[in-house]
């Protein structure tokens, strides 16, 4: 077996996460604005967005953490080829009670809990203590977060995610509540619409799906189908409409 043979990996994905390019020019925008010196990308993946604010901020420094190797080598391979290599370093290190920090802007999207070995529900205001650490005085969190659109049904719940359950998060306003406990100001407040999911949701799954359509009878075409298939049924019979993706720009208070 050769390794064009494996299934693909995300390779559909800009982002490992609902986020439209509108919506991402809106924000780096927004945080080139601001002139961070220094980025700190937690639960960084390839780190998209991050490289997207150093493009767009001149000398600007950053720092990704994740524990997943191929998506780091995929961020500094996209960075050599932006001329980004020599203001850009992907760690392979978990970012649990991470010293890293303070940074000027402080970048967590979809990986809260890679900040603490806290339970949900628990775990998102863990999250925003350790970021409320990080960020420098003046400086900016974006924190991409899940929330419930609406109560789940038991359903619902039943198809997600292993015990999944219904005070395992909070709703839109309650995220915001606990920015404010932490000591933020909620500066923008945006979430994912139903078109960014389908595009994640879809873009996450078609490189497997069009693999296990060319190879049905490979080694591992029982284990990829089952994999997708239980993620899509998760999808639409779980969390499509009922998980939020909230997009928070914080600002530290005092
Ligand atoms: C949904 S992905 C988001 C990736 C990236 N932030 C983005 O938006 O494209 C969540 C990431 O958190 C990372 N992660 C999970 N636990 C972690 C930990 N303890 N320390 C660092 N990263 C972690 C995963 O490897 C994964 O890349």
């Amino acid at each position: 077996m050769t390794d064009t043979e494996l299934p693909p990996r995300l390779t559909r994905l800009t982002f490992h996460g609902p986020l439209s390019e509108a919506r991402a020019a809106r924000i780096v925008d927004r945080l080139a604005g601001a002139a961070p010196s220094t980025v700190l990308d937690i639960g960084c993946g390839w780190g998209e967005l991050m490289l997207r604010v150093l493009k767009a901020v001149p000398g600007a420094k950053g720092v990704g953490v994740d524990l997943n190797g191929d998506d780091l080598a995929r961020g500094r391979a996209n960075a050599k080829a932006r001329a980004l290599a020599e203001r850009v370093q992907f760690a392979e290190e978990s970012a649990v009670g991470t010293s890293r920090g303070p940074a000027d802007l402080v970048l967590c999207l979809g990986a809260g809990h890679a900040l603490s070995d806290a339970q949900p529900p628990h775990h998102t205001a863990e999250a925003l203590d350790a970021l409320r650490r990080m960020v420098a005085p003046s400086g900016r969190v974006l924190l991409g977060e899940s929330f419930w659109q609406r109560p789940p049904a038991e359903a619902e719940l039943a198809a997600m995610w292993p015990d999944a359950r219904a005070d395992e998060l909070p709703d839109l306003a309650g995220l915001v509540d606990l920015a404010v406990a932490a000591g933020f100001r909620p500066a923008w407040i945006e979430t994912a619409g139903g078109e960014e999911w389908e595009e994640f949701e879809s873009g996450y799954q078609a490189d497997v799906e069009e693999w296990l359509a060319a190879h049905p009878d490979h080694p591992l075409a029982e284990e990829t189908r089952e994999r997708v298939d239980r993620h899509r049924t998760s999808w639409l019979r779980g969390y499509r409409g009922v998980l939020g993706l909230a997009y928070l720009t914080l600002v530290p208070v005092g």
